[in-house]
Formats: C-alpha cells, structure tokens, sequence
C-alpha cells in the first residue's frame, strides 16, 4: 500500500487510520500554487487570533506566541529558507502546522474556523491587492497612451471603419478612444473591488460557529470596511461566505474585457507598424528579430498581448463552468478557482505593463502619416456636407458626391485635383469655394462637437486626460 506518512496532517487526525494514498496526495495538493497566498494567510490568522483573545480563547501571552511564530515563519519564507511540504496539502495547513510546532497555543487557532472560510478570506485579501496594483497599473498605461498622444499632438491619419479609410482623424484622438475604454475597465475593477471587499470569516465550515466571534472585529482588522463609512462588512450569510466565487467571476470577466480592449490596441499597433501603414515604429528592445530572415523586427510584444487574451477570456469559462453545477456549499471543486484566478491577475497586469512600456519606446512616421491623412477621398463626407450647408438635402448630396468620386475615379485623378466645371458638370450647387472643403487643416478645425476628432476638441479632450491623471 503506498501511504504516505503525515503523521501532522492537521485535517486527518482522530477519524483516519493514516494519510491518503501518495497519488491522492498527489491530486489534491494545491500548496504548488496556493503558497503565494502566504501573506494573506498570515495576515488572517493574525486577525482571527487576535480576535479570539478578544473573546477570552486566547491569553495574551499566548497571542503574542502566536503572532512572534508567524512573524518568524514570515521572515524565513521572504528569505526562502521555509520548506513547504506538499503532504500538508495546502498554504493553510502548512503554515498552521508548522505555528503549532514552534509555539503550542498554534493548536487553538483554527478554533471557529475552517479552511472554507479561511480559504475565502485569502482570496478576497489577495484579490483586494491584486486590484489595487492592477489599478495603478491601468493609470500608468493611460499615462502612456495620453504622452504618446501629446507627443504627437499635430499628426492626422485616417480613421477607418472596416478596415477602409474613412475620414481624418487626430492620432492623438484614435489613442484617446483606447484611454476612454481603459477608464471604463478601471471602473469595473474598482467595482468589483467593493465586492470582494467584504469579510467571510465566521462562516466556519459551512454554518458559523456557537462561539461567539465577533465577526465585525475581524473584518475591521483585516479592512474590510466600507471605504466612506469606516463601517466593518462582513458576509450575511455563512453558506454563501464559503461558496461564494462572484467576486472572482467579475474580476475575471471584467479582466477579459480588458484583454480584448488590450488586443484591439495590440491589432492597431500591428497594423501601423506594418510596412503597409508605417505608422510608428517601436524601438528595438520592445521588438524581437526572426532567426531565419534577417531584415525582421516583429511587434511581439503586441502580438503576445493579443494572444494572451485568448488565456484570460478562457479562465473566464473555466471559472464560470467550474460553478455551474455546484451544490451548496464548500465543494473541493473550489480548489481548480485559484490557478485560473492567479493567471487572469498575472496575465493582465503584465500585458498592461508592458503595453505601456512599448508605448513609451514608439515614435511615430509623422511623414508616412501626413501622405495617408492627405487622401482627399478622406473628405468625401465634408464634400457632401458644403452640399448641405447650400441647401441640398443630405441623401442628395451623398448621391452627388459619388457621381463626383466616380467622375474623379474615371478620369484617373484625385478628388481634389477636378476642375471647378467638373464639379458643376455633376451638379450646378458647387461654387468657386468647393476647393475649401480640401484644406485638411481647415476640415479639422470643422469637427468641434463634443468627442468628434476637431483641433479645438481634441486638444481640450487631451488637456481633460492630462489633468485626471495628474
Ligand atoms: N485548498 C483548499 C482550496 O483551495 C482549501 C479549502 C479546503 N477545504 C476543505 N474542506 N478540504 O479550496
């Protein structure tokens, strides 16, 4: 029989003649992926303890053993010199096994307490953080995109709606779009913030505890309090505090959602830095060469961001299929939730990093843009729109534009380059000052309505971003 021996496996003794078989253990251990919840297991432990001092579990010098061992058993993991074993199975089991061989009250910690709540306490610490960062992270890629935008605060290309040039717009005004989704993911984090921040310890297994904990204590200890009123919160139900995965749905959809805005701007940025665009160019270190031809430098940076969705998208399915057929309550399902969160949160704050920095490391082609943004098909819409301001009615001036696009086309020549009495040979309306519409300069002052790509707007539209992000 190929039993392994742990002879300290917190969980198993009393009711078990001996450990699960080696390829169970096998199976089952999460500590290869759980012990980066560490701090956060501490950091809970602590609370609880100090709570059940508060209520006369503990003595105080028996806290004080308790707190003293974690903060050794902390020191030697930041140093790397704490040997994990995987036969404890997981983070929590680890961590109090050990307390309790260097300090004896550690045997009273776990009073009142389950590692179903104590599970979800360290997910909820650990994602608080992980929000937080990722916060930070999404400002500075903002950051990013509203320099690289005022760096280039004159340069014009064309907008393109499938894939097809359609009218002038700002690059600046293009990056901005990317800011405006960025701030909307911001603001899906920072809600889904409020929800992971709520306490679930005292849940106990499944149905609280006959102890009288003070639940509020703890969550007050650990900060899950409101941000406007200081209040503690705390879990209102002990079998949905241990099952509950939500939070992690949300941060993991509002994560994907991310990743896919992430891959729109990694497409773009591929696209411009083709040679068919030749938009912008990264610098080397933020490019990669190909090992057969040796004239390649290729954006893998976007490429790998764009690619890297597929993975965050994914860990949104896994985790929503992992619930799906679950029956109340703790079902060790619940294990499979970590390494997709712990992927989702790596994924995406390492995408937004990096994005940013190839941003920081892009200039743009001014020369290559200014020939593309000079496509005077650019300004067909403003030519039926000096129609409209003459009176015509727009479905009119839209037909007549394209008897003039297909005059110019016909007869080999650009839009701007027809003769007055071609224009007048479609339709009588034109006058001398049609040539106007052509002044790319003057068509971008026309655009001023709010959000619209115009000189004044987009400047003030910039200036607006600049002072958000400080
Ligand atoms: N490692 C477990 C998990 O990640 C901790 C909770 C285990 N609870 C249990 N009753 N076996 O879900």
């Amino acid at each position: 029989m190929a039993h392994s021996s742990p002879s300290s496996v917190v969980s198993r003794s009393g009711r078990f003649a001996g450990g699960p078989a080696a390829d169970v253990a096998a199976f089952s251990e999460s500590i290869s992926f759980d012990w980066r919840l560490w701090r956060h297991d501490l950091r809970g432990s602590v609370a609880h303890a100090t709570m059940l001092w508060k209520i006369g579990v503990l003595t105080a010098s028996e806290l004080k053993a308790i707190k003293g061992g974690f903060a050794e058993i902390g020191t030697e993991i930041e140093a790397g010199t704490f040997a994990w074993k995987p036969e404890l199975e997981d983070v929590h089991m680890n961590l109090e096994a050990e307390l309790t061989k260097r300090v004896p009250a550690g045997a009273k910690l776990h009073t009142g307490r389950s590692r179903n709540d104590q599970v979800a306490v360290d997910v909820r610490l650990w994602l608080r953080d992980e929000i937080e960062e990722l916060d930070t992270e999404l400002h500075g890629l903002q950051r990013a995109l509203v320099g690289l935008a005022t760096r280039n605060a004159t340069v014009v290309i064309p907008g393109y709606t499938h894939l097809q040039r359609a009218q002038p717009v700002y690059f600046a005004h293009h990056l901005l779009a990317y800011v405006e989704m960025l701030a909307r993911d911001i603001e899906r984090m920072e809600d889904c913030w409020s929800r992971v921040n709520v306490c679930p310890l005292g849940s106990g297994a499944i149905a609280g505890s006959t102890l009288p904990l003070d639940r509020e204590l703890v969550a007050t200890l650990l900060e899950f309090t409101d941000p406007k009123t200081g209040k503690p919160r705390v879990t209102q139900n002990s079998m949905d505090g241990v099952s509950d995965r939500d939070f992690m749905v949300e941060f993991a959809a509002s994560a994907a959602l991310l990743a896919v805005h992430l891959s729109r701007l990694s497409e773009d940025v591929i696209l411009w830095v083709s040679s068919e665009f030749g938009f912008i160019k990264i610098a080397d270190a933020y490019t990669t060469g190909s090992s057969l031809m040796p004239q390649k430098k290729n954006p893998d940076v976007a490429e790998l961001t764009r690619g890297k969705s597929a993975r965050v998208i994914g860990n949104l399915m896994s985790l929503l299929t992992l619930l799906k057929g679950l029956p109340m309550t703790y079902n060790r399902d619940l294990q499979e939730d970590k390494e997709r969160l712990f992927d989702t949160a790596d994924t995406v704050r390492a995408c937004v990093r990096l994005m940013a920095a190839m941003l920081d490391n892009t200039t743009v082609n001014a020369a290559a843009c200014a020939a593309a943004a000079a496509d005077p098909l650019l300004l067909a819409t403003d030519l039926a729109d000096y129609l409209v301001k003459k009176g015509m009615p727009f479905r009119q001036a839209h037909h007549v534009v394209g008897a003039v696009v297909a005059l110019a086309e016909k007869s080999g020549r650009p839009l701007d380059r027809l003769t007055l009495a071609d224009f007048q040979g479609v339709d009588a309306t034109f006058a001398a000052d049609v040539t106007g519409v052509f002044d790319l300069k003057q068509a971008m002052a026309r655009r001023q309505l709010t959000g619209a790509p115009g000189t004044a707007e987009v400047k003030k539209q910039l200036a607006r971003w600049k002072k958000l992000l400080g």
